[in-house]
C-alpha cells in the first residue's frame, strides 16, 4: 500500500526519520512545520510552514491524505517555553490537526505520545509503576505540563475516533535515541541511574518508532487504539531484577526480568500491528539484530 501522507513536525528529530520511512515504501510526503524549509528534507515532496497551534482550518494540506501523522510538538519542557504554554501549544496543535483530518475525510491519523503520560517527568520526583509489564491499561499519572498535553492528546484521538469514525492510533514513545548521538544519549542515560529508573530504563531507537508510525498508519484496526513503541529490552549495565528492587520496591509483577527485559512493554504493537524493534543499544554499541551486525 502507498499513498499521500501528511507528516506534521517533519523537520523535527522524529519528523526526519518518519518521512524517510514513508519515502522509502513509495508514499507521497506532504511535511508541515512551524519551522520554515531548509531545502534539504529528503523524501519531502512538498513542505508547508504551518504553526499548527495558531491555524484550525487544515483543509488545505490534509485534503486527499491517505493518512495524517502527527508529531509535531514542543517536545519537552526546559525550551525556554513557560509550562502552560507548552501544555496550550501541543493541545492546541493536535486538536486542530486531528479534528482537521476528520474534516478533511482522511481515514487514518498516527498521533505521536509520550510514556510521560504515565507519570514520567524531568523533576525529581519518582513515580514507581503500580505493576510490571508497564502496559497500555496501566493508569496515567502526567506530573507536568507536557505531559498532561500528550494525555490530553490521547483523549482528543479518542473523541475523534468515536464521532467521525477515523481509526487513530495514539503512540506512547519512550526517549528517542538517534543513532547519531549514540555516544551522548549513552553517557546521560548511565551518568544519571535516578532519572534511568524515572524512564523505566526505556528508549526507543528513532528508526524503529519511525516503523511503529509507519505500521500505526497502515495496518488495520478500527477506533482509538494505544500502542506502547519500546526497544525491546532495557538500557541498562546491571541485572533488572536489582534496579527495580532498589527504585520501585516490591511491586506486583508478571514479567521475568531474566535477560532485561522492557519494563515499558511493545507487547501490544508487535501483537496488533507488528511490530518488532530492530535496533537494541548497548554501551557498547548498537545491535541491528536483522543482521547481527553493529552498524
Ligand atoms: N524526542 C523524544 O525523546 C520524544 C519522546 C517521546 C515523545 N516524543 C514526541 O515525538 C514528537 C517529535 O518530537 P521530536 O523529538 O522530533 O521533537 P523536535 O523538536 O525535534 O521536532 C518537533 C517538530 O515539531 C515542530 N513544531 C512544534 N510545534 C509546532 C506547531 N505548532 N506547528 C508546526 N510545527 C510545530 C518543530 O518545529 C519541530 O520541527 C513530539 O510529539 C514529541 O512530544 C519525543
Amino acid at each position: 500500500m502507498t499513498g499521500r501522507v501528511v507528516v506534521t513536525g517533519s523537520a523535527g528529530l522524529l519528523g526526519r526519520r518518519i518521512v524517510e520511512r514513508f519515502a522509502a515504501d513509495g508514499w507521497t510526503v506532504v511535511g508541515v512545520d512551524a519551522a520554515p524549509p531548509r531545502g534539504d528534507e529528503p523524501g519531502v515532496a512538498e513542505r508547508l510552514a504551518v504553526d499548527l497551534s495558531a491555524v484550525a482550518d487544515l483543509a488545505g494540506p490534509f485534503a486527499g491524505a491517505d493518512a495524517v501523522v502527527h508529531a509535531a510538538a514542543i517536545p519537552d519542557l526546559g525550551r525556554g517555553v513557560p509550562e502552560a504554554d507548552v501544555l496550550a501549544h501541543n493541545v492546541a496543535a493536535t486538536s486542530h490537526v486531528l479534528f482537521g483530518a476528520a474534516a478533511a475525510g482522511v481515514r487514518r491519523v498516527v498521533s505521536v505520545s509520550s510514556q510521560s503520560v504515565l507519570g514520567l517527568s524531568r523533576g525529581p520526583d519518582l513515580v514507581p509503576p503500580v505493576r510490571l509489564p508497564i502496559d497500555e491499561d496501566h493508569p496515567c499519572r502526567p506530573r507536568d505540563g507536557y505531559a498532561l498535553s500528550k494525555r490530553m492528546g490521547e483523549e482528543i484521538a479518542a473523541l475523534v475516533a468515536v464521532r467521525h469514525g477515523v481509526a487513530v492510533a495514539s503512540l506512547r514513545l519512550p526517549v528517542v535515541w538517534d543513532p547519531d548521538g549514540f555516544a551522548a544519549h549513552v553517557a546521560k542515560r548511565l551518568g544519571d541511574p535516578a532519572q534511568a529508573a524515572r524512564s523505566n530504563w526505556a528508549y526507543v531507537d528513532a528508526r524503529d518508532a519511525a516503523s511503529g508510525v509507519f505500521l500505526a498508519a497502515t495496518r488495520p484496526f478500527d477506533g482509538h487504539r494505544v500502542f506502547n513503541i519500546a526497544a525491546a529490552r532495557a538500557f541498562c549495565d546491571e541485572p533488572l531484577d536489582r534496579l527495580v528492587l532498589h527504585h520501585y520496591g516490591p511491586i506486583p509483577s508478571t514479567l521475568d526480568l531474566d535477560g532485561n527485559p522492557a519494563l515499558f512493554s511493545p507487547d501490544r504493537a508487535r501483537r496488533e500491528i507488528g511490530f518488532a524493534p530492530r535496533f537494541e543499544w548497548t554501551p557498547a554499541g548498537i545491535r541491528d539484530t536483522h543482521t547481527e551486525i553493529s552498524p
